[in-house]
């Protein structure tokens, strides 16, 4: 559990507006602030920061809740890590241990972390180029299976974790260094039986390296086809994944033009070695908003180069909307005749590169590009297809000038007349847009009905009960100070709520209010982000209204047990009915 002072801490230093504001271009509207919603599509802004309650809402979605929520849903992190990254954004120090809670310790020194994988890095690079057979085949693995040089391996500083369970950790403790520090910087691991043993073990050996020059993590592959391909450490107290990127410590000094983001570690390498020491990598995950951020700051232009299967086409057009959010202007690159970028220097070499790369695409060209290899034009029938595609494809573009030049460029490639390209286009917007809005009313109207309810699917057992609920919370989560006059009095309990989801929140307002701490600090370790959005919701209809007091709260108990012993009539009266059936089965 993380403790309370940590969240608050947390919470505090990451004021919600300059928060939310990083992500979303917010327009102030009174005492609040309003914007487009990140978590769905809109165009008329319903998404709403509160600053005075530390909370942001969507009448839209229903997303809201606090910072730690806005991250969560927005980074796609659990609850642990979404903290971590409001931490550090923050500069507050906490440190994970083992098996995931976080705790705030400054046990760490950070200085001694880098300086810990320095030593590491130049053990596995020694280890690289060590007189025997097992660092020989390692070596050979770089030189002749993928075909870098020495002076390459030097550069990057790659390296070989030899085979061999506490070598390196045996090693590491003689210089000085911990198990605790070894496990906390990855390098070791700790077995159920309590016996420690080197993280990375015959593989060989990527250091990751930070702008500023210090070793902060390791990457470390198989040299066969054994599995897991790849292993990478896990975040540290010095290193955070969705942070940083790959060779950005070489690549900042050549991307006055632009950054060439890649895949995999071996794309980048051999991207350099070939005289494109632009290039990145993510660190085995999909690229982040944060490292999308990262690159505007170091560049104007963004060419991905991803590898040329589906997965790779699929993650290039989620890095397109990540970069492009930022500002970037994003071109995409094929590489025809290879697997990955590194296959294809390999095979064509830096000048055929260095061809194709002038020749990347902009998302909608290269998604083009697909369309047209995947069918014959000179056939009639593949014509109409690979058309009606494009047209679609044409549709999607929010700017209209853009979809101006595209149906131009369609129409002489298909040799057909722009007019009748602009009505298809046309209609296929109409319809999205006719599709889309009868998507929303329903929506609208589900909700209204309690339809559907995936945050609270009991909504729809007893619509009007489960309305008087979220009343009664509201008032309760608004003004902390009616709940002496429930709890003392015990005038409701939680046996009289319906729906599963109201009667957990009465009981953690409950239980807060006997702990004497109505910060709920641990709301988020609760509640998924979708219950926070709907506790919000029943909140800010609360805040909205100008009667709150002493009758109102009277009034709005008083309905809750009347919907309540109605519900229970109808259900006792159909029993009854039920019972009346029976009986007269049993006498016929
Ligand atoms: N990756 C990972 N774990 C895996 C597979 C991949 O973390 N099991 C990450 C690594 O950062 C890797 C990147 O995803 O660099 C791209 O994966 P892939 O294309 O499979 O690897 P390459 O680095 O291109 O390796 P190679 O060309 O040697 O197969
Ligand atoms: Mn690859």
């Amino acid at each position: 559990m993380i403790s309370k002072e940590t969240i608050e801490q947390v919470l505090m230093r990451n004021d919600i507006e300059t928060l939310i504001g990083s992500y979303v271009s917010l327009k102030r509207a009174g005492s609040n602030l309003r914007g487009l919603c990140p978590f769905h599509s809109e165009k008329t802004p319903s998404f709403t920061v509160y600053p005075a309650d530390n909370s942001f809402y969507c009448f839209g979605c229903g997303a809201g809740g606090d910072a730690i929520t806005f991250i969560r849903k927005r980074e796609n992190l659990d609850y642990p890590d979404a903290v971590e990254f409001l931490a550090q954004r923050a500069g507050i120090t906490i440190v994970r241990d083992e098996r995931g809670p976080i705790q705030n310790t400054p046990k760490f020194d950070r200085n001694k972390m880098f300086r810990m994988n320095v030593d590491a890095a130049k053990y596995f690079n020694r280890c690289l180029f060590a007189d025997n057979p097992e660092a020989k085949a390692a070596l050979a693995y770089f030189t002749d299976k993928r075909g870098l040089s020495v002076a390459t391996i030097k550069h990057f500083g790659l390296g070989f974790a030899p085979n061999s369970f506490d070598e390196f950790s045996k090693y590491m403790l003689a210089k000085g260094y911990t198990y605790e520090e070894l496990v906390a910087g990855f390098l070791c691991g700790k077995s159920e039986k309590g016996k420690y043993y080197d993280a990375f073990r015959n593989r060989i050996m990527f250091p990751i390296i930070d702008v500023s020059g210090n070793v902060i993590a390791f990457g470390g592959r198989v040299m066969d086809d054994s599995k897991p391909k790849y292993k990478n450490s896990s975040d540290t107290p010095v290193f955070k994944k969705s942070r940083n990127l790959f060779a950005l410590n070489f690549a900042r000094h050549h991307c006055a033009e632009s950054l060439i983001l890649c895949e995999g570690y071996m794309d980048v390498i051999a991207m350099h070695a070939a005289g494109f020491e632009n290039a990145v990598a993510t660190l085995g995950t999909a690229i982040t908003s944060e490292q999308a951020r990262m690159m505007s700051r170091y560049t104007k232009k963004v060419i991905i180069s991803y590898d040329a299967d589906e997965a790779g086409q699929k993650a290039a057009m989620r890095a397109v909307k990540m970069l492009t959010e930022v500002g970037l202007d994003v071109t995409i690159l094929r590489v025809p005749g290879a697997k990955d970028p590194d296959e294809y220097i390999k095979k064509f070499g830096a000048d055929k590169f260095r061809q194709v790369l002038s020749q990347s695409k902009s998302k909608f060209d290269y998604n083009l590009d697909i369309i047209l290899s995947r069918y014959d034009i000179n056939l009639p029938q593949d014509k109409i297809k690979a058309l009606q595609e494009s047209e679609k494809l044409i549709s999607e573009t929010y700017s209209s000038a853009e979809r101006d030049i595209y149906i131009q460029n369609i129409s002489k490639l298909f040799g057909v007349d722009k007019n009748s390209v602009k009505d298809d286009v046309e209609r296929m917007i109409s319809k999205a847009n006719a599709a889309r809005r009868k998507e929303e009313s329903n929506k609208v109207k589900q909700d209204a009905i309690g339809y559907s309810d995936r945050v609270n699917p009991d909504f729809i057992k007893a619509p009007a009960v489960a309305k008087n609920e979220e009343a009664l919370l509201g008032l309760l989560l608004m003004y902390p100070e009616h709940r002496k006059r429930v709890f003392d009095g015990s005038l409701v309990t939680a046996d009289d709520f319906i729906t599963d989801l109201n009667r957990r929140i009465f009981e953690y307002l409950k239980n807060a209010y006997i702990n004497g701490d109505d910060s709920h600090h641990d709301i988020d370790a609760v509640f998924t982000p979708d219950e926070h959005g709907r506790i919000t919701k029943m909140k800010l209809s609360r805040m909205e209204l100008s009667e709150n007091g002493e009758q109102v709260l009277t009034d709005s108990i008083e309905r809750l047990r009347r919907s309540v012993s109605k519900k229970n009539n109808e259900k006792n009266s159909s029993l009854d009915k039920l019972a009346q059936m029976i009986e007269q089965k049993r006498k016929t």
